[in-house]
């Protein structure tokens, strides 16, 4: 485990863009993923304080992305609701298991909450994201634009209540097209 004064967990900046697509390139081993986190920084979604690095000896070795998508509410087309989406995160290889993605996942929460964001929708690991308050979203009520398995399809509430009477689905940018 990486003790918590030897890792740094900071917004990117300019000069970390090309290894944030490294990390994401070779964590997922392709160039969708590098791609979505370019895409998604020229997108309006984008937010400047949740494109989170974590740095180790000075070297970025992750990065989690959170970015703005809608819930388009059951027999509503007007007035979605803003949510967040967590795509994609990544750490570099010879780093995981080591907490640093735990590390990303929690102060990325920390700083969705204290700006003010309601709702985290992640499609990913099913053992991974439970730990950090994330559950099953179609149990909330959501739905997914895309097929997936439930224990695949999670989401945490930032403000309490904030899933109370919602039935909708999960509506992501175009950013998201080659991803999902
Ligand atoms: C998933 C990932 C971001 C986790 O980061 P990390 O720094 O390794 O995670 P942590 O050290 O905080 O946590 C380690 C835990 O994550 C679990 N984990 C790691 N990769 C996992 C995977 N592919 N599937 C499920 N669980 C995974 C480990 O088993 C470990 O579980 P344990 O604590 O019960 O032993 C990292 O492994 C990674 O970059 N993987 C490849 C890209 C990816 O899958 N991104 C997420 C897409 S949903």
């Amino acid at each position: 485990m990486v003790e918590k004064a030897d890792l740094e967990i900071r917004p990117e900046r300019a000069e970390d863009r090309a290894v944030i697509r490294e990390i994401n390139r070779l964590a997922f081993g392709g160039e969708a993923e590098p791609n979505l986190v370019d895409k998604i920084r020229e997108s309006a979604g984008f937010i400047p304080q949740l494109s989170l690095v974590a740095v180790r000896q000075g070297r970025v070795v992750g990065h989690i992305l959170f970015s703005l998508i809608e819930i388009r509410i059951d027999g509503r087309s007007d007035q979605p609701r803003a949510a967040l989406a967590l795509a994609p995160m990544a750490v570099q290889p010879d780093f995981q298991n080591q907490g640093i993605g735990s590390a990303l996942v929690q102060r990325g929460l920390e700083i969705g909450r204290d700006l003010g964001h309601a709702v985290i929708v992640v499609v990913g690991h099913p053992e991974y994201y439970p730990r950090f308050g994330f559950t099953s979203a179609r149990a909330k009520g959501l739905e997914s634009p895309f097929p997936v398995p439930d224990e695949a399809f999670l989401a945490i509430e930032l403000v309490p209540g904030s899933f109370h009477g919602i039935k909708g689905t999960v509506v992501y940018p175009s950013a998201f097209e080659d991803v999902t």
